[in-house]
């Protein structure tokens, strides 16, 4: 039988085999890499979150491959055989060996190995089959990060560190709800090579941290949405977190965090005390950590007012030219359908008297009036006074476009005649 490959963007190629399930719309989205733009909301969002961890001690990596083994999107980190996240329903396959990641969690032992810094971000963009619908993409982006103290070097004064850097942290404005006990030894048992003490300061580290990041994420959306007076994101002071128990392969304890946002609660960051055996098996002897994991998509919706994770991937300048970095703006939806132009030039009078002068909010208001909705843009594209007479000229260009169906041309014109009649009857002006 002959050989087949499959090709990625950048030119890598790799073999296929009977495990291979990966299609070519989800391999043409593999190195978009929204995650590094910085005009773009995931990238923005991403950057709000690592300028908070700045000088603290972390090394952000942005640029690893979403090309993984199963030993290190599963193997490494405890999957058993039958995990359902396993399955070629769930994941997509390049071929047995090596898949799309689904979650940064695969960079974790690496990180852990290398990184020359107590702690690490990972951000990248993961794959998962799934439903598809407003707020589900086969494709979305999550920040990873994750710290670790070494016995080794730390040895006896290890306890008094972890307790010092958490006193170092900046106290919140935020209500936190937390009823979990330290461990709960059925649940969510504590590891053996740790004493309790060590895991009930890893543990407040932990959530601490993750407050802080919240706190970045959602207050600073908060004080973006009254900076630019935007209604779209409305909330309670101060902002409410709680604490739920989770599971994950490879962190015991392990947590989640959700947030209280416009009424519902929303979840936001799987979290944990990484597994001994897994850091063992990654070459890392005598320490202790945490990791954490939040997805970046459905947050940036939020932030940033889109109504649906599809936008995210569009190349329409209309979607991209709407953000720029270092700023969280309210998304203006824009149609899919065609617009249709009219260009309207009139003469002022010589001498404007207050009662008859059309300023400009005039003709906006005429034009809503007339076109309601459909009136998508009006813009003042030519303006000159005459040479002889003095008099001035202006033409505006009204933009008709709907959100929701192709407008004809007659219903158009029918639009285009109202305004001119309006204007003629309301305003001492001569059309042209
Ligand atoms: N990778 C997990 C997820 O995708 C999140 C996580 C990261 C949980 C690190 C624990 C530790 O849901």
């Amino acid at each position: 039988a002959m050989n087949s490959y499959v090709t990625l963007v950048g030119g890598k190629t790799y073999l296929t085999d009977e495990w291979t399930n990966v299609r070519p719309g989800i391999l043409s989205l593999v190195g978009r890499n929204l995650h590094k733009n910085s005009n773009h909301p995931i990238g923005i969002l991403r950057e709000l979150i690592e300028s908070r961890f700045k000088n603290l001690g972390y090394t952000f990596y942005n640029d690893f491959d979403p090309v993984v083994s199963v030993h290190d999107n599963f193997d490494v980190l405890g999957f058993p055989k039958d995990h359902p996240g396993r399955s070629r329903s769930d994941t997509y396959y390049i071929n047995k060996d090596l898949v799309l990641r689904t979650h940064t969690s695969a960079h974790e032992p690496l990180c852990f190995k290398n990184c020359s810094t107590p702690g690490y971000f990972i951000s990248g963009d993961v794959y998962r089959k799934d439903e598809i619908d407003r707020t589900h993409y086969p494709v979305f982006h999550q920040l990873e990060g994750g710290r670790l103290w070494s016995r080794e070097s730390l040895g006896d004064s290890l306890v008094s560190q972890i307790e010092s850097e958490i006193a170092a942290l900046p106290k919140l404005d935020i209500i936190v709800e937390d009823d979990n006990p330290i461990f709960d030894a059925v649940q969510n048992p504590k590891q053996d090579h740790m004493s309790d003490l060590e895991t009930k300061l890893i543990t407040l580290h932990l959530k601490k941290t993750i407050e802080i990041l919240v706190d970045q994420v959602f207050n600073e959306a908060k004080k973006a949405a009254l900076e630019t007076g935007s209604n779209v994101l409305s909330f309670e002071e101060p902002l409410r977190v709680r604490w739920l128990q989770d599971r994950f392969p490879w962190t015991t304890p392990s947590w989640q965090i959700e947030v209280w946002w416009n009424g519902s609660w929303l979840e936001c960051c799987g979290c944990g005390i990484v597994k001994n055996e897994v850091l063992l098996k990654s070459g890392i002897a005598n320490s202790i950590g945490w990791a954490f994991g939040i997805g970046l998509d459905r947050i940036a919706m939020l932030l940033f007012g889109v109504p649906d994770i599809r936008l995210f991937w569009s190349n329409d300048d209309r979607f991209k030219k709407q953000f720029s970095a270092n700023q969280i703006s309210v998304f203006r939806p824009y149609s899919k359908y065609p617009g249709s132009v009219r260009d309207i030039s009139f003469w002022l009078p010589e001498k404007t008297m207050e009662a008859s002068a059309l300023h400009e909010n005039d003709l906006m208001e005429i034009v809503r009036e007339v076109a309601g909705d459909l009136a998508e843009s009006v813009k003042l594209i030519d303006e000159f006074v005459h040479p002889r007479t003095g008099k001035r000229s202006q033409c505006y260009r009204v933009n008709y476009q709907s959100m929701d169906r192709s407008l004809i041309t007659e219903e158009v014109n029918a639009l285009d005649e109202k305004v001119r009649e309006a204007l003629r009857s309301s305003y001492n002006i001569e059309l042209r």
